[in-house]
């Protein structure tokens, strides 16, 4: 949820920090922080609000020191302020500590520390931890934060530093992502590679209940690594072939938009490989022919838009393989016990990797004996790491807090997944999935098609973006793409939307319709097309604002809306990717219209670390 950083090494490291915790923000904009260790102590900062905030308040007469350690949060425990802002220090300001994630027995902790003389000044879990590394210090920080961290129930990524120990970074993570490499200009760790990139492509990614020392000395940077029993581990670096322009505007308004239209290139990339002499390619899942024939039943778990990927996916998996599949939303998934065997495959979806409902619901069906397959887009990310298999889609770095490539990317995986166990079960024949892959090949195209020209959406969106509320209706694939549509519009324009498949209208939400009120009809050429004009029909006649997502050459559908956007044509099975683009691209139109930031929707955060 919120993003830690650290640097040592020859550079001033509040500007590596900054520049760091920019790249971070999307995981949380409530405050932002740095503590700076240089010949005199440590020096703090902490604002209210974005990084720019914090940029401004050290760009005058800070500590031109060159390590220290830097936070941008999203408030669990304690609202925003400065008082609650990370660094948090102990007594004095002799230690200081960044968290990601959430200490569960921090009550118990702050109560025993304050018997024992600690005085608190923040609301926050992670303040025990800075009191708890001051009480074990005996001149070794690796080792204080290492009993520090034995007395903790919960999950953290930690960065600390000591004024008594310049140059050195203490880091250890359970559950919670802590990334390390050693640079051009010295050590680095953070919460996520896209802060440490500029400086090294080949990092650590730090296994649960270990730590790291980071030290610059002699002009080189460098990384000690121990276990929970202080043994030192040698971890293999993983080399990350990233493109970088992923974390920069490259002449957008927003990343949102940049990702919308890096969509093209996110279809392409997650289908790179994939159809090997004309048979779908996936080496990296380890199951045998034989396991996946034994599957009775998929689940595909997941939150969010994640979630709506897999509501598509659960159309297709059943359509062509006839395995029962059920979606549910891991939150759900992990507390009520459902019906898990050795012959259920689970699919578990996830763009960050790191979503704890996700990952406990993933470790709850592996005990059940299931096997699982994780989607994601972070490699090594734990949803990666816990899998039994693994697909990446191959988004890139997806930086705005609303996701679009990345939903685009699971549908694609997913899709491909849903060939796969067609293929390996017979429910399709391989000349029907070769044929089906170029289709789906084509829809990169047809997604450019839609992208070169945006004026219908816009106009929709202008006539709808002073509403209080909206419906999105549709049918089949087109009712899971309604879900995906008014998240997006609730979560970046705060305008209240609620999807409905659309047969449900006439069973209570068609009593919200009156004169301008927004419906927003996924109408595209399907085997239930007839049927969405009927309940578009319905809607006028109760007053409202039509806005069809319609198939290419459909006239008719002119008659029955006030604005129709067009798509091109594609196969039913295939809508979900063509017909989501214009429904992302309605919501930021209303968003930029109501004056909202996009790319940093209020009290949002890009990964959801905490339950
Ligand atoms: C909405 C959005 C969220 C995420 C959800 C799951 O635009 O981004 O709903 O989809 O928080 O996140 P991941 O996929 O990282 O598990």
């Amino acid at each position: 949820m919120c993003g830690i950083i650290g640097y040592t090494g020859s550079l001033v490291a509040k500007d590596v920090l900054i520049s760091g915790l920019k790249r971070m923000e999307y995981r949380g904009y409530d405050s932002a922080g740095v503590a700076v260790q240089d010949g005199e102590g440590l020096h703090l900062a902490h604002r209210v609000g974005k990084v720019a905030n914090l940029e401004e308040a050290v760009s005058g007469g800070f500590s031109q020191g060159t390590c220290g350690i830097g936070h941008t949060r999203w408030a669990t425990h304690g609202r925003p302020s400065e008082q609650n802002a990370h660094p948090h220090t102990a007594c004095a300001d002799d230690f200081a500590v960044v968290h990601n994630g959430i200490i569960e027995n921090f009550a118990a902790l702050k109560e025993e520390l304050i018997q024992a003389g600690h005085v608190f000044s923040s609301q926050t879990d992670t303040e025990v931890v800075a009191h708890l590394v001051e009480d074990a210090y005996q001149g070794d920080l690796l080792e204080a934060v290492r009993a520090a961290a034995s007395r903790l129930v919960g999950a953290y990524g930690l960065a600390v530093v000591c004024a008594a120990e310049p140059g050195v970074i203490v880091c250890a993570r359970k559950d919670s992502p802590v990334v390390v490499g050693v640079g051009k200009t010295g050590a680095l760790v953070a919460s996520d590679l896209v802060a440490l990139i500029d400086e090294t492509r080949d990092v650590v990614v730090l296994a649960d209940d270990t730590f790291a020392r980071l030290s610059y000395q002699d002009g080189r940077g460098s990384i000690r690594f121990c276990d929970a029993q202080g043994r030192e581990i040698h971890p293999e670096p993983t080399h990350v072939d990233w493109d970088i322009s992923a974390a920069k505007l490259g002449g957008y308004p927003d990343f949102m938009l940049k990702e919308i239209h890096e969509q093209p290139r996110t279809i392409r990339d997650t289908m790179a490989g994939r159809m090997v002499n004309g048979h779908l390619q996936f080496d990296e899942l380890s199951l045998s022919v034989e396991e996946l024939s034994a599957i009775d039943r998929v689940y595909i778990i997941a939150c969010g838009t994640s979630y709506h990927a897999g509501l598509v996916a659960k159309n297709l998996i059943e359509a062509w393989s006839r395995i029962p599949c059920e979606v549910e939303v891991a939150s759900e998934f992990r507390y009520r016990n459902p019906i898990v065997t050795p012959s259920t495959l689970v699919v578990a979806v996830s763009q960050s990797g790191e979503t704890a409902d996700t990952l406990a619901a993933i470790r709850d069906a592996r005990i059940k004996g299931a096997k699982v397959f994780g989607v994601t887009n972070v490699v090594g990310s734990p949803v990666a790491q816990e899998s039994d298999g693994v697909i990446y889609i191959k988004a890139n770095k997806e930086i705005s807090v609303a996701a679009t490539k990345s939903f685009l990317g699971q549908v694609v995986a997913l899709t491909l997944m849903a060939m796969l166990l067609a293929q390996v079960r017979g429910g399709l024949t391989i000349n029907q999935i070769r044929m089906l892959f170029r289709e789906l090949a084509d829809t990169a195209g047809q997604v450019e098609q839609i992208l070169a020209d945006t004026s219908a959406i816009d106009a929709a969106a202008q006539a709808c973006k002073d509403a209080a509320s909206a419906l999105f209706i549709g049918r089949g694939i087109g009712s899971t793409i309604c879900y995906e549509g008014a998240l997006k519009l609730k979560e970046i324009s705060y305008l209240h939307a609620e999807a409905y498949a659309a047969g449900e209208m006439k069973h209570g939400p068609i009593a919200l319709l009156h004169d301008g009120f927004p419906v927003i009809a996924v109408a595209t050429k399907s085997p239930t097309y007839d049927k969405v004009i009927s309940n578009i029909q319905e809607s006028k006649a109760r007053g409202a604002l039509v806005v069809a997502i319609a198939t290419e050459g459909d006239t008719e559908i002119a008659n029955h809306a006030d604005h129709v956007i067009y798509i091109p044509k594609v196969r039913d099975c295939f809508s979900a990717i063509t017909a989501s683009v214009p429904l992302q691209l309605f919501a930021r139109s209303i968003a930029i219209a109501r004056g909202c930031d996009v790319d940093h929707p209020r009290n949002l955060a890009k990964s959801v670390t905490v339950e």
